[in-house]
């Protein structure tokens, strides 16, 4: 039984495959965290709370003349927040009488068979293969009407237990919401660190690694969106954890906007970690009868190690989060005309490329930034999503229809969410961009923000990218952002419910992909936000990949594709092979190492195919055969990371399901006169099966590789890579 109740309904326990989460409602109703971990059996827990007289750690009324009974010390689901627990809260209410105080009790419990849905927002969804369940926890606020629902969601078979809730008013006045995190995990003892994922645009997602200790760890975003910056999923982990031993908990918000991480320890050394949506620039206005749902948080949890952890987050984000056609389909490989171009094309230069695409094994043109509107460059047009045909010399449907004549499929590029001031949307409805009265808004690319929450705003879009669609043959569409929110007003939203408005963007964001989905499935959408400024677990429900950073060049690319790796699958990260010198850092790396490492990833090109010699027209046949020849091991295989970051090369490894045949890819990323032997770990073999290894023609049992390992027997040159390949015999 994946949800197990006991002790008359108070004894709480979720179960998955290899891991046990406990919680027991005590006498006052305190909704205590009493385990989380490896599996365990039916016993509370609640034992191991040690009680004692802490100094200004006050007690509840109820605990009578107890004063070892503290809500400042016990872990906690749900902590309180201004009636004695000192540290991080999750939920902040002001009362109509302007009282803050929030302390939520126990009421009672249900059981779903299937999963939960968060309303307007994405979460994990059951399948034919697996089914969740659900564990819906009732807490009454102590003296208002404040209601909280705690949903707990259970994977067994992936060890994933997700967390989210809702807050309702049952009262008679408003109830503002002032703070509404989504998850608490609170642990008693033990040492941890806790890894988050921090950058910057086009160099995206870098683990960093820190001990928890009583100075706050944070990190958030304020940017509406989940930035490129800070990335909403971080690890907590013993001080000893490695890839492959020790105790991981993965956290991961399901959400694109404003969030916050953070884990502390308090006075007697527990440690708290919370996830939501950062409470900064929140309140919420809720009359009576309304609710408020926060997003989802997916946990999870492996004694193996990063390596255990990131499995668990690939196959339940891949076979749970993802959806559509393209789902399990094959992704077609592309070339993207923008490092091709940029905004100087026309009709010749881009059938050029096709041409020449479909001659090397492309299978799809997509067409970037510049073909709608005015917009020759980065300083007007949108809005005005009408095709500028003069630019194209014809319609996009002649478009399309001479690159599918090719056998390719055709792609577009669109940035909904924005507006320049210089466009036809801006002079006729300049209160549809994010802008506050009485002040000059910030610009970033020089364009403002469409007010995303409102309801004309997204019809016009959807009514905007449904005329397109409908009237060109299009199958990949690339969803880009380009800027931070700023300003945020709406002026519909208006007075003292603008701390609404960046929830409500979101949220109009998604219901305005869901639509469009609905309207047209069989798309390819890939997500973009400036590369991987949205590269967020959330954004996988609508894009199945997702371009996962601006910077093309292969070396960078190593360290964001393995930090983006942790939680995000192989298969949702876009990644292209482009010109050198590289247009983002001037370096030159062999055409060989380009390929290889943009086939760990959602394939393709981004460079003017015209301009290459034939050897690399060669090398781009070879690299597509590659591409399909490793396909299944790359998009469905398990993924391993052999290497960190600092060391002369850099590794990773896929293995297939029936561990028949192993890809590995090593990259030097240095070189150095009178070079050491270049030895390699492998992992994920079968221990008893014999394989045959590419590099030397040597055959081992899996133990033996796996133990051995295998030195190459020449060393690469600097930035150069080599692919060797395992099959069993
Ligand atoms: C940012 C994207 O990440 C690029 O790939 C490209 O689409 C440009 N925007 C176009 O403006």
């Amino acid at each position: 039984m994946a949800i197990e109740v006991g002790m008359n309904g108070r004894l709480f326990h979720l179960h998955t495959k290899d891991s046990t989460y406990q919680m027991y409602a005590d006498e006052h109703g305190v909704l205590l965290h009493t385990y989380y971990g490896k599996r365990i059996d039916g016993e509370n827990l609640a034992d191991l709370i040690f009680q004692a007289d802490v100094g200004f750690s006050g007690n509840p009324p109820e605990a009578g003349g107890n004063r070892g009974y503290s809500l400042d010390c016990l872990p906690q689901e749900l902590p309180s927040d201004g009636v004695g627990d000192y540290r991080e809260s999750c939920i902040g209410l002001v009362h109509e009488d302007g009282s803050m105080a929030a302390d939520f009790r126990f009421e009672g419990y249900r059981i779903l068979p299937s999963s939960y849905k968060v309303k307007g927002m994405p979460a994990l969804y059951d399948t034919e293969k697996e089914t969740g369940s659900t564990l819906v926890i009732t807490m009454r606020e102590k003296a208002s009407g404040a209601v909280v629902r705690l949903l707990y969601g259970v994977f067994e078979e992936e060890n994933v237990i997700t967390r989210a809730l809702t807050v309702e008013n049952q009262g008679e006045g408003d109830l503002w919401l002032t703070k509404c995190l989504s998850c608490c995990l609170d642990f008693q003892f033990g040492e941890y660190d806790m890894i988050t994922f921090a950058g910057r645009h086009a160099m995206e997602r870098s683990p960093e690694r820190t001990r928890i200790r009583r100075t706050k760890l944070e990190v958030s975003s304020r940017r509406g969106t989940s930035s490129h910056q800070y990335n909403p999923a971080a690890i907590l982990c013993a001080p000893e954890a490695t890839e492959d031993f020790g105790d991981c908990y993965g956290m991961c918000l399901v959400y694109s906007s404003n969030f916050c991480v953070s884990a502390q320890k308090d006075q007697r050394g527990q440690t708290r970690a919370v996830m939501g949506i950062l409470p900064e620039h929140f309140s919420f206005c809720l009359r009576k009868g309304e609710a408020f749902e926060a997003p989802q948080v997916i946990l999870s949890y492996s004694d193996h190690g990063f390596s255990g952890l990131s499995h668990q987050y690939h196959r339940i984000l891949r076979e749970h989060m993802c959806r559509g056609k393209y789902q399990f389909a094959k992704r077609p490989v592309l070339l993207n005309n923008w490092e091709a171009t940029y905004f100087n094309f026309d009709k010749e230069k881009l059938t050029a490329l096709a041409k020449q695409a479909a001659e090397l094994g492309i299978e799809m043109l997509v067409l970037d930034d510049g073909w709608f509107g005015k917009r020759d460059d980065d300083n007007s047009g949108l809005g005005d999503w009408f095709v500028n045909e003069k630019k194209l010399g014809g319609t996009l449907r002649e478009l399309g229809e001479e690159i599918h004549s090719l056998g390719m499929k055709f792609g577009l590029w669109f940035e909904p969410e924005m507006i320049s001031e210089d466009s036809d949307l801006y002079r006729e409805h300049p209160d549809w961009a994010l802008t506050i009265p009485g002040r000059e808004p910030n610009r970033g690319r020089n364009q403002l923000v469409l007010d995303m929450s409102r309801e004309d705003v997204r019809e016009y879009l959807l009514e905007r990218l449904t005329d397109i669609l409908k009237n060109a043959p299009i199958d990949y569409v690339k969803w880009d952002m380009n800027r931070s929110l700023s300003d945020i007003y709406s002026h519909v939203y208006t007075g003292n419910r603008n701390g609404e408005v960046a929830h409500r963007f979101i949220l109009g964001v998604y219901d305005l992909l869901e639509r469009f989905l609905e309207r047209f499935p069989d798309i390819l959408l890939e997500g973009c936000s400036g590369g991987g400024g949205r590269f967020d677990a959330a954004m996988l429900y609508y894009s199945p990949q997702i371009w996962c950073s601006d910077n093309t060049d292969a070396v960078n690319r190593l360290s964001i594709q393995y930090g983006t790796s942790f939680f995000y699958p192989v298969s949702s990260m876009g990644a292209h092979v482009s010109a050198v010198p590289n247009h983002q850092t001037g370096r030159a790396t062999p055409f060989e190492t380009r390929g290889h490492v943009a086939l760990s990833g959602s394939f393709g090109y981004e460079l003017d195919i015209n301009k290459m010699t034939e050897e690399e027209k060669h090398l781009v046949r070879e690299q597509i055969a590659d591409f399909h020849k490793y396909y299944t091991l790359t998009h469905e295989g398990t993924y391993y990371r052999l290497t960190g970051l600092k060391e002369r090369f850099c590794a990773w490894e896929f293995v297939d399901e029936k561990q028949d045949h192993a890809l590995l890819t090593l990259v030097m990323t240095s070189a150095e006169g009178n070079p050491l032997p270049v030895h390699t770990r492998v992992k994920g073999l079968a221990p008893d099966k014999a394989y045959r290894c590419s590099e030397n023609g040597h055959v081992h049992s899996g133990r033996t590789w796996m133990n051995g390992g295998l030195t190459l027997s020449k060393v690469p040159g600097e930035y150069e890579s080599v692919l060797i390949e395992w099959e069993a015999i």
